[in-house]
């Protein structure tokens, strides 16, 4: 589905019944990550995914983008659709960036957190050099290049020698995905601040998850995100790389439905 906000088209589903979860898709991805939450967690919640801007069916804006920018995207989409009560707030990687400003900002609207193969720690000095050779890359050559670097990244070594077809539809989705909106999503996660604090004073039911063989997203980081917040649980997907929701959508639904159970209307 699509409707225009402000007037700029943004992409977005909708699907099932209960309290509302929103999911947040990582870089350099979009809402279709997350077709087998979508499928397999309605009976547990009001799932609404969407594409931010510059990826999927969103359309980018011109200027430059910040992590809390995205943040305000989803609370104008969340106000659009008229959701008053406070929302499960689900985010992969960069969708836990994302997350986490939200919570920052709108932290009376969350009522809880899924932090999905991300971490609350701002990038080093080395890995905000290296967010600048990506967006170079993509002006030089495009979406296509990217998603050639990042594939090797994102899916564990297993998925890749046993799901070609995954393996495939992940490079589809990344070369999909606009230069303005990758280069906006660089320099956000670049610039992006230190989280640990909101998972902190937020306090709200918090559900950490890992992938047992990310690449990109250290076991440690998530620990640290446990340690942080009071009331969350950590569960580490066996045979998963960076993108568990799409690398086993069965372990990451069951893990989703038993925390959603907190949030069921008595
Ligand atoms: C993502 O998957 O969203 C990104 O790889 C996260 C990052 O680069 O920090």
């Amino acid at each position: 589905m699509q409707l225009i906000l402000n007037g700029r088209m943004v992409g977005y589903d909708e699907n099932g019944d209960g309290a509302p979860l929103v999911l947040i898709h990582g870089y350099p991805l979009n809402r279709m990550i997350w077709e087998a939450q979508w499928e397999g967690l309605n009976q547990s919640a009001r799932v609404l995914a969407l594409d931010l801007r510059g990826f999927g069916e969103s359309e980018m804006v011109a200027g430059a983008t910040a992590i809390e920018t995205y943040a305000d995207d989803v609370h104008e989409l969340i106000r659009a659709l008229a959701i008053e009560q406070p929302a499960i707030i689900a985010g992969l990687s960069m969708g836990g960036y994302v997350a986490l400003a939200y919570a920052r900002k709108y932290g009376a609207h969350v009522a809880g957190l899924i932090l999905a193969n991300t971490k609350a720690t701002p990038d080093s000095a080395q890995a905000k050099m290296a967010r600048d050779q990506s967006a170079a890359l993509a002006q030089e050559k495009g979406a296509a290049a990217i998603a050639e670097t990042m594939l090797p990244k994102l899916l564990a070594p297993k998925t890749l020698q046993t799901n070609g077809e995954l393996a495939e539809q992940v490079k589809r989705i990344m070369a999909s995905a606009t230069v303005p909106g990758i280069v906006g999503a660089l320099g956000a996660m670049r610039d992006r601040p230190d989280s640990l604090d909101v998972l902190q004073t937020v306090n709200v039911p918090t559900l950490i998850l890992a992938g047992a063989d990310d690449a990109l997203m250290p076991l440690a980081e998530q620990e640290k995100m446990k340690q942080a917040a009071a009331n969350s649980t950590l569960v580490v997907i066996p045979d998963a790389g960076h993108l568990t929701p799409m690398e086993q959508p069965d372990a990451f639904n069951r893990a989703a439905a038993e925390f959603l159970k907190t949030f069921a209307r008595a």
